[in-house]
């Protein structure tokens, strides 16, 4: 399973970069936002932290011609290889566009995603990832977990080359069960990652190491 950051934010997205070697970026219009600054200064800010990572941008257009259009101009505005990916969420228009975007050469992941049969029918348009929102689903007393395990064998039984990528975690837990189902890839705030990489207990053993080796360890 892969990691990826799920944020906007490059003091996060360094602080990741720093300590964990990250898969890459997701954003999407919220987390943008969040940053209060504008596409045409953020995106190049996080590609500068990020250098050749995969980076997943989201379109907003509604119809898939015009987020077509949309994805080609990041490509071309950002300079952008294969390692962008053109987030589109899987509204009607936005089904049509995976093929649209997929064909002209530009990633996709299919987004937005709630549904074992929305993953599959965007996972045979051509997305490259899917991503289910997890937490999400269990906020509306669904199963975010189960829907993404059904996505896994979906995707394994009919031999896709489809990843799931998946979202909208704010637990360790949840991220923990989502990894049993084979889920290819998961994207996490800074605060759950931070929270994955740590425990009380490692804290605790380190601390009883550095007593125990003070007045023995002498190699200098
Ligand atoms: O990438 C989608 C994800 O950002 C949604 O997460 O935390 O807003 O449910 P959240």
């Amino acid at each position: 399973m892969i990691y990826l950051a799920d944020t906007a934010n490059c003091d996060q997205i360094r602080d990741l970069i720093k300590y964990y070697p990250l898969e890459g970026v997701t954003t999407n219009p919220s987390l943008l936002a969040h940053e209060g600054k504008p596409l045409s200064k953020i995106i190049p800010e996080i590609l500068d932290c990020i250098g050749d990572k995969m980076i997943h941008i989201q379109t907003i257009s509604e119809n898939a011609e015009d987020i077509l259009k949309e994805a080609k101009l990041y490509r071309e505005v950002f300079g952008l290889k294969g390692n962008f990916y053109a987030k589109i969420p899987v509204t009607r228009e936005g089904y049509r566009a995976i093929s649209l975007v997929k064909d002209s050469g530009i990633n996709v992941t299919a987004t937005a995603i709630f549904t074992q049969q929305q993953a599959m029918m965007a996972a045979n348009a051509g997305a490259d990832f899917v991503a289910p929102y997890v937490n999400r689903l269990d906020n509306i007393v669904s199963h975010g977990i189960e829907v993404v395990a059904d996505i896994v064998k979906g995707i394994k039984m009919y031999g896709l080359p489809t990843r799931v990528l998946a979202a909208s975690f704010k637990n360790v837990d949840q991220v923990y069960r989502v990894s049993l189902t084979g889920c290819h890839s998961v994207t996490l705030s800074h605060e759950v990652f931070l929270a994955l990489m740590s425990h009380p207990m490692t804290d605790r053993g380190v601390q009883d190491f550095e007593k125990d080796a003070t007045d023995i360890y002498d190699i200098k």
